[in-house]
């Protein structure tokens, strides 16, 4: 995938899920590529894996409480949302999916959700028990009425010493998703498009 992701901007949100550690490896696999990336951990997040790790792959600082400044004066839920083309959350833990499924802005992460105008794609992960209760499948059913992506849990063996549905999606395949998700972005609007044909000539 050489260079794809050059020069793109790309918010990463990190929750609290043991799937942590695997969003370490997905953000240095955006940095390869090309891709400038800022990390969101959620207080959670920091449970599970350091900020230290994202400082130093993305060379940018890591963001969790929404009222300390670390780059934008404006508000970091501003400036974080605004700047990025595309949001990635992975892992995303039932919580978080039910903060967003809510509307709910009571974390930097969620605030920034609602602010941001790019394409939001989440990865969740969790025990299989948690992703089949109806109240998490609403949510994800809600979240995809919004608009949100979603790259599903694969099945397989979960951190809890079960077999199932729940495992975050391999940080490769996410990243094949988000480029995909940012090259379909770039093609021209096709309801921008006019057809000579139907051109109507102006008096
Ligand atoms: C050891 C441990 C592992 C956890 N793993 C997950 C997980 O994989 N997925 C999940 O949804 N919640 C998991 N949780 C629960 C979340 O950490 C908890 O719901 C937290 O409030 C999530 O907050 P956040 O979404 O703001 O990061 C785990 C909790 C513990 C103690």
């Amino acid at each position: 995938m050489g260079n794809s992701l050059q020069g793109q901007e790309i918010l990463l949100g990190v929750t609290g899920g043991i799937a942590a550690y695997k969003a370490a490896d997905l953000c240095s696999r955006l940095v390869q590529l090309g891709a400038r990336v800022s990390v969101i951990m959620t207080e959670s997040a920091h449970h599970f894996i350091g900020p230290t790790t994202f400082e130093a792959l993305t060379g940018r600082p890591v963001c969790t409480d929404p009222f300390v400044v670390q780059e934008h004066y404006r508000g970091e839920h501003i400036g974080l949302a605004q700047r990025a083309r595309i949001v990635v959350i992975a892992p995303a833990t039932a919580q978080t999916l039910a903060r967003l499924a809510g509307g709910f802005a009571d974390d930097l992460l969620s605030t920034a959700v609602l602010v941001t105008t790019a394409p939001v794609l989440l990865a969740p992960a969790m025990n299989c028990d948690m992703w089949a209760k109806p109240a998490v499948q609403r949510n994800v059913a809600r979240l995809l009425a919004d608009g949100f992506q979603m790259i599903d849990p694969e099945n397989g063996w979960l951190s809890c010493g079960q077999i199932g549905a729940g495992r975050m999606a391999s940080p490769e395949s996410i990243v094949v998703r988000i480029v995909r998700q940012l090259q379909t972005a770039e093609l021209p609007d096709a309801t921008q498009q006019t057809d000579p044909a139907q051109q109507k000539e102006t008096p």
